[in-house]
């Protein structure tokens, strides 16, 4: 199949976060299945309490480079979520560019560790500034431009497992993923009568730069019982039977086959709900 004749030719999609990991795995695929796209990223250090270090610019132009691979369009710029005017701007340009706006996958996102009574100011709101507001605001310069388009659409708000269950070393972040299966049902209910669905996706351990493997060890040695509410998956594929120990992560390109079900019409239907995307973690 090319790009010309994929199941989302002559839609646009918006994809926060674009840079690198699942937004970039997402990028690629949703133009491998036809469409053009707006990806943005923040491409820099965003707060000491973020003990990773976010995407570069060259990472995003590695973005641009393969989505171009696939014959489609792609305007990519450095915006930070937390900046409201520059994401109406970058929609603006983009809807200008490619002439609407079909597809939103609101997905930048940040983590940290720590237990609620020892988290600093900065530490809980960097991370609900971000996850949280930053992924209001990406909705907030969107849907006037999808309302405006016509043409319907489908908007997938990427919440975590920590979305719907409690996670002991993380509540800010539980506390912006839980609030974002909030917005994701709210809207679906206010944007419904222009044909725009909205759902929210929940994956669980995915293999990208955000999960520090050490830090999370760390955190384990010192509270012991938080272990339990980080499973190993009870799934396990086929083709990895045999093969030594449990599958311990998903790929982002897992994460982008429920991610362009989602934006495609297979799941018309579909809309206020939230997909686990987890091997059957979540019912733990
Ligand atoms: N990795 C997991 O196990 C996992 C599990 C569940 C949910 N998630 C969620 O998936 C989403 C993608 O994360 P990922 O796993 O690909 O990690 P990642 O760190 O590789 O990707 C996140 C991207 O968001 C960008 N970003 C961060 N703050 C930003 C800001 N203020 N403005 C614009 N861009 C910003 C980063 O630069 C980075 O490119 C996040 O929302 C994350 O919370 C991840």
């Amino acid at each position: 199949m090319t790009a010309s004749d994929g199941p989302l030719t002559g839609r646009v999609a918006f994809i926060t976060g674009a840079a690198r990991g699942q937004g970039r795995a997402h990028a690629i695929r949703l133009a491998n299945d036809g469409a053009d796209i707006i990806a943005i990223d923040i491409c820099g250090p965003i707060s000491e309490t973020i003990t990773y270090p976010l995407a570069s610019p060259e990472e995003l132009a590695e973005t641009v480079r393969a989505v171009e691979a696939t014959g489609r369009k792609v305007l990519a710029r450095q915006v930070d979520v937390r900046d409201l005017a520059a994401l109406q701007q970058v929609v603006a340009d983009g809807v200008e560019q490619f002439g609407r706006l079909d597809i939103v996958v609101a997905n930048a996102g940040v983590l940290s560790w720590g237990r609620i009574w020892e988290m600093s100011e900065e530490q809980w709101n960097t991370v609900i500034d971000v996850n949280l507001n930053g992924t209001w605001r990406t909705l907030r310069a969107a849907v006037p431009a999808m309302i405006e388009a016509g043409n319907g659409g489908s908007i997938i708000i990427v919440s975590s497992s920590a979305g719907l269950k409690a996670t002991p070393g993380n509540a800010h972040y539980a506390a912006s993923k839980h609030g974002l299966t909030a917005l994701t049902n709210s809207l679906a209910l206010e944007a419904g009568e222009f044909g725009i669905r909205v759902n929210s996706i929940h994956p669980y351990s995915i293999d990208t730069p955000m999960v520090e493997k050490d830090a999370m060890m760390a955190l384990f040695a010192k509270h012991p019982s938080f272990i339990h509410s980080f499973a190993p998956m009870p799934y396990q594929p086929v083709n990895h039977q045999g093969k030594k120990g449990l599958q311990e992560f998903l790929t982002a390109e897992e994460v982008s086959n429920v991610v362009a079900w989602l934006a495609g019409d297979a799941s018309a239907t579909i809309s206020g709900s939230q997909i686990a995307v987890d091997r059957g973690t979540m019912k733990y």
